[in-house]
């Protein structure tokens, strides 16, 4: 597994790649991996010939007094785990790498930004557009592969796509969760022992609310259970229900229905989801 941290030496791996017309698919991370972003790795290497994970911890994507600084930094654990996954290569650039002096960005992310996560962290998904475009424009792969678990940054960069008329093909996973129901998450490392036992709450609320859906509870009283059931065990950020398609309200041709949590649990900030057939 090769280790790349200039452009220059990237490219120059991927153009022998191309010239044995070998297809390429790109995992973004930022490091701090887990299972989830493991599996991330296997399905690119299931899905093309080469796998190249790139590992960068974007300041673009954090706000003032988030958790930039004590973000964990695992890199030498995170290099074994992607050579054990049979990772082909792993691009780790520096911030003069990612954006040069000159590089600009100007994709407006629009209203989609400004709902549940952004509502909290309006800078977010602006900085993760940026960080995502500018690795598919180094690497130029066939195909790039997200977790499920970041519903609305998977719907955004989805959207992106389509709207810069970008070809690449993109593959989701499924949320990777531990086995008592908590999704794998890096700031998962932030929680305490007593925080931890409380934690997989959060999806036995979000399976709870499904089944009340399903058996036809209306979508207002389910919102107010989920709220309640929340703040018994964290601190709400937002829990919605809504088309899983659009991100909008519920309407009579909704087919899909996601529902979508962040909370804070003492320090740590938790996002999941639940998304299901009517
Ligand atoms: P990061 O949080 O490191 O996640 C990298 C990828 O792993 C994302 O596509 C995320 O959805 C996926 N992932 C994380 N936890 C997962 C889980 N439990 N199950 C399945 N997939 C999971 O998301 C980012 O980094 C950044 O915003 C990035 C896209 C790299 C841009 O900077």
């Amino acid at each position: 597994m090769q280790v790349l941290t200039t452009i220059e030496s990237l490219q120059g791996l991927l153009k022998g790649w191309r010239s044995d017309n070998q297809t390429v698919s790109l995992v973004p991370t930022m490091g701090g991996l887990h299972e989830g972003h493991l599996s991330l790795v296997r399905m690119a290497n299931n899905n093309s010939d080469k796998t190249l994970v790139s590992i960068y911890l974007n300041p673009t994507q954090f706000g003032k007094g988030e958790d930039f600084d004590s973000y964990p930094r695992t890199i030498d654990a995170d290099l074994g785990a992607l050579e054990n996954c049979q990772a082909d290569a792993v691009f780790v650039p520096e911030t003069e790498q990612m954006y040069p002096d000159g590089w600009s960005f100007d994709y407006e992310v629009g209203d989609i930004g400004k709902i549940l996560c952004g509502i909290t962290r309006p800078h977010f998904f602006k900085g993760v557009a940026q960080a995502v475009y500018r690795l598919l424009e180094i690497v130029e792969p066939e195909i790039a592969v997200f977790g499920q678990k970041d519903y609305q940054q998977l719907f955004i960069i989805k959207k992106m796509l389509r709207d810069m008329s970008l070809g690449v093909q993109i593959l989701s996973h499924s949320t990777v969760r531990e086995s008592d129901g908590l999704a794998m998450s890096t700031r998962n490392n932030y929680l305490s022992s007593k925080e931890r036992a409380i934690a997989p709450e959060l999806f036995r609320i979000l399976e709870r609310a499904r089944e009340g859906y399903l058996s036809s509870k209306t979508v207002e009283s389910l919102r107010v259970d989920i709220h309640k059931s929340i703040n018994q065990h964290f601190e709400l950020e937002y829990a919605e229900i809504i088309d899983a398609n659009n991100l909008k309200q519920i309407t009579d041709n909704t087919t899909e229905i996601a529902i979508l949590c962040a909370v804070s649990l003492g320090p740590t900030r938790l996002i999941d989801n639940i998304f299901f057939w009517r």
